[in-house]
């Protein structure tokens, strides 16, 4: 029987006969494992080992991600970045190359610049509209292809299916940061993604109180990602991995009001003067549009929009006085936020000049939203 996603996130990982009848697994705060005898400390047959490599808690998160995303391993991470640096030093090598789109989270281009080159990979990046184009990039030696679509700021859509096909001929796995939609809105080891990466601090979390990743491996990838993850000393405190659980939960009734509410205010902005472009792949106009509705389930709450030809002073008036949208750096949680967006590219040129905010919707009413934002353009006009 297949189930719908509301029901697998209530039921999955839980398992209650083992902890005393408790609808939650609880948390496990642990650091030392007892063993019961030399025989099973010398043969590590324990089913816990060591708070580092797995509690029940995070047994229970890593069981409900394998199901959902339909992996052979799920590795939790103290952050999103954390699971993105973990992903990829668990593929590449010094002597390697790796392909990443150009609208990848800007700290993944730091991790590449900064630590990857210095351990000799060389990164490419490529233009975040790719399909199978990007073999055009392709050495003797490009080890992975690390994709992010939407991307972050500008929302451009890659064609994933394409590019796996592409990667895999000539013998590299494909990385995805998979955060904007989630497993729920987009499976990406179902469309040939090797590792899927999620910054669970996002929309799993849900309520912006905690930071955690994981990435979710195929089969093929299990091995690697679970012996760099263990090399690396990387996991997520207890009461994260428990209130990632409870954010799991709900996130499949969180999530269609975040995208609802994300359109509303996308149409909204798409028909206002002030505005030259909206950047959103669930819009019909939008480049991305196909390839999204091809692919993904849904969207989530989080866009852009370009403004026209707006001054500093008139941004700060528009940003300033919002008194429903927040001004911050994370998204995902329950409530709305703006903040200006600071483009970085190398492949595909994006022009300097262009006013880019970036709007996340919550779970507020859109109209109470649209009614602020109204006041702001409004602000926005008188400061010129
Ligand atoms: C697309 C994307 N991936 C990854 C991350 C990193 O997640 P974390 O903040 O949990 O490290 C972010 C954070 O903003 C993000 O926007």
């Amino acid at each position: 029987m297949t189930r719908k996603p509301s029901t697998l996130t209530s039921h999955l990982g839980r398992d209650p006969a083992h902890h005393y009848g408790a609808v939650s697994t609880p948390v496990y705060r642990v650091s030392t494992i007892l063993m019961p005898d030399l025989k099973t400390l010398e043969e590590g047959t324990a089913p816990y080992v060591y708070g580092r490599r797995g509690t029940p808690t995070s047994e229970s998160f890593a069981n409900a991600i394998n199901e959902l995303e339909h992996g052979a391993l799920t590795v939790v991470t103290p952050s999103g970045l954390a699971a993105i640096t973990t992903a990829i030093l668990a593929v590449c090598r010094a002597g390697d190359h790796l392909l990443v789109s150009d609208s990848a989270y800007f700290p993944t281009r730091n991790f590449c610049d900064r630590v990857l080159a210095r351990y000799g990979v060389e990164t490419t990046y490529f233009d975040p509209c790719s399909g199978a184009e990007i073999e055009t990039h392709f050495r003797s030696n490009t080890r992975a292809v690390f994709c992010e679509a939407p991307g972050s700021l500008t929302f451009e859509m890659q064609d994933i299916p394409a590019i796996a096909e592409v990667a895999h001929r000539r013998g590299a796995s494909v990385l995805m940061d998979n955060t904007w939609a989630t497993p729920l809105y987009f499976q990406p080891l179902e469309h040939g993604v090797d590792l899927s990466i999620q910054s669970v601090t996002k929309y799993i979390g849900g309520h912006s109180d905690l930071m955690m990743g994981y990435v979710c491996a195929t089969a093929s990838h299990a091995e690697r990602l679970k012996h760099t993850h263990g090399d690396l000393g990387q996991f997520a405190s207890a009461d994260d991995i428990f209130l990632a659980l409870r954010g799991l939960r709900t996130l499949a009734r969180r999530l269609p009001v975040h995208e609802q509410t994300g359109l509303e205010l996308a149409r909204w902005f798409a028909a206002r003067p002030e505005v030259a472009r909206v950047l959103h792949p669930g819009l019909e106009s939008d480049p991305g549009h196909r390839i999204w509705k091809r692919d993904f389930r849904g969207a989530c709450g989080l866009f852009a929009v370009e403004l026209k030809g707006v001054s500093h002073a008139g941004l700060a008036a528009f940003m300033d006085g919002l008194e429903l949208f927040g001004m911050g750096w994370s998204w995902g949680g329950f409530e709305s936020l703006v903040t200006p967006a600071h483009i970085v590219r190398t492949a595909r040129p994006w022009p300097a000049s262009a006013t880019v905010v970036r709007v996340h919707a919550g779970l507020e009413d859109a109209q109470d939203l649209i009614a602020d934002l109204t006041q702001g353009f409004e602000r926005m006009a008188r400061a010129g």
